[in-house]
């Protein structure tokens, strides 16, 4: 548990803020105390707050009250309601409203530290999960940055000998001979557009730096509860099967967690209200390769689709970048591995990403 969290325990009742404060401090959080639904909002407008433990029976204002105000002024609260005597109607209501957690009292430090952690835990999640997402947005406005700046520059002096020899070939008497040549140099400017554009295209490749050992199960159900939040609201549920005899391979950790999360998060796009994700591994010791495979039994992709899937800046949503697949297939392809995409059009995508065994090259290699 992070020390840095600072919860706010409002109760009644002075033993039960004793004992919260107790045990929380012992936990490392900052802890202030309330005794009253006014003196909540109080504490709440002079300090910030990351978890706020209430008491659904307060003297003042009822507990719900205070809770749907709460939750609507500080959204980046965690609250955990405590309570006596939990009907189903308090405890859906207090849900309804945000409450992340319940305590019932009596309750002990063993379970009070249970629930806080869990509710903090998941919040480190949530976290965690919002920065990978700013940082492959900025990933991806570096790489589109870098595209434009070197496509902009590669590409303007081709297209000034282009425009001088379209005007030297529009010359009324111009003999066959130089029209030819004018011809053969256009053509030859041509091609070279076409290798510079080819070679912008290939713009995302990460470097190398960062590689470690890294256990690919560990990697993959660490990605997965980043995006547990998603799928639960869209009613996906998971298959995970992760081979057991994995071997350590080395990787840049992030950067595989990139691409897996580029490929949960198209199969969740792909998935409208529910559907199933599958995540496996497996060892391919005979080809020396791991693999990774996500698969969804979403919409699909028809195979004009598929053959497009991998260029930068193809999408076929309203707000996509089309810079998901190209970079983690760039990333992938740095890290001496490729990946596959197989979709059938109203079934389902499965995308199996390969990735050099090191472990075993290793074995091989004299040190
Ligand atoms: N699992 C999938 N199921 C169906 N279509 C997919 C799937 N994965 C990718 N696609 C198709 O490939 C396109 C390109 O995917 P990519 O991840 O590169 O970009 P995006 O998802 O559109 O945008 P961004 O990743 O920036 O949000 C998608 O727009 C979608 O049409
Ligand atoms: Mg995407």
């Amino acid at each position: 548990m992070r020390s840095r969290y600072k919860a706010l325990v409002t109760d009644d009742d002075r033993f039960i803020r004793k004992l919260c404060q107790f045990v929380l401090e012992k936990q490392g959080l900052v802890v202030h105390l309330a005794e009253t639904g006014q003196a909540t909002f109080q504490a709440l407008s002079d300090a910030s707050f990351d978890l706020l433990l209430l008491d659904i029976d307060l003297p003042d204002i009822d507990g719900l009250t205070v809770l749907e105000k709460v939750t609507a002024q500080y959204p980046q609260i965690s609250p955990i309601m405590v309570t006596g005597h939990a009907s189903l109607e308090a405890t859906i209501r207090a849900q309804e409203l945000g409450a992340e957690g319940f305590i019932l009292k009596p309750f002990d430090d063993t379970k009070l530290v249970q629930m806080v952690r869990r509710v903090l835990d998941r919040r480190q999640l949530r976290e965690d999960y919002t920065q990978l997402q700013t940082s492959m947005q900025t990933e991806k406005l570096a790489a589109l940055g870098r595209l434009t700046a070197s496509l902009a520059h590669e590409i303007n002096n081709p297209l000034q000998a282009l425009r001088s020899g379209l005007r030297l070939l529009g010359r009324p008497q111009l003999d066959d001979a130089k029209r030819q040549h004018y011809v053969a140099t256009l053509a030859q400017e041509v091609e070279r557009l076409i290798t510079i554009t080819g070679q912008t295209l290939d713009f995302a490749r990460p470097g190398q730096a960062g590689l470690e050992s890294t256990d690919l199960n560990a990697l993959l159900q660490s990605t997965l509860a980043l995006v547990s939040k998603q799928l639960q609201q869209k009613h996906i549920d998971t298959d995970v099967t992760l081979a057991a005899d994995l071997p350590a391979v080395k990787v840049v950790p992030d950067h595989i967690k990139q691409v897996v999360i580029n490929l949960i998060l198209n199969a969740i796009d792909a998935m409208s209200d529910s559907g199933l994700l599958t995540l496996t591994t497996t060892h391919l010791p005979h080809k020396r390769q791991v693999m990774i495979t996500v698969q969804d039994t979403g919409s699909g992709m028809t195979p004009d689709v598929i053959s497009k899937v991998f260029e930068p800046f193809f999408s076929t949503k309203d707000t996509g970048t089309g810079l998901g697949l190209s970079i983690s297939y760039s990333i992938i392809e740095t890290h001496g591995g490729y990946i596959e995409v197989e979709s059938t059009p109203d079934t389902g995508t499965l995308f199996s990403i390969y990735l050099p065994d090191s472990s075993e090259t290793e074995h091989d290699e004299p040190t």
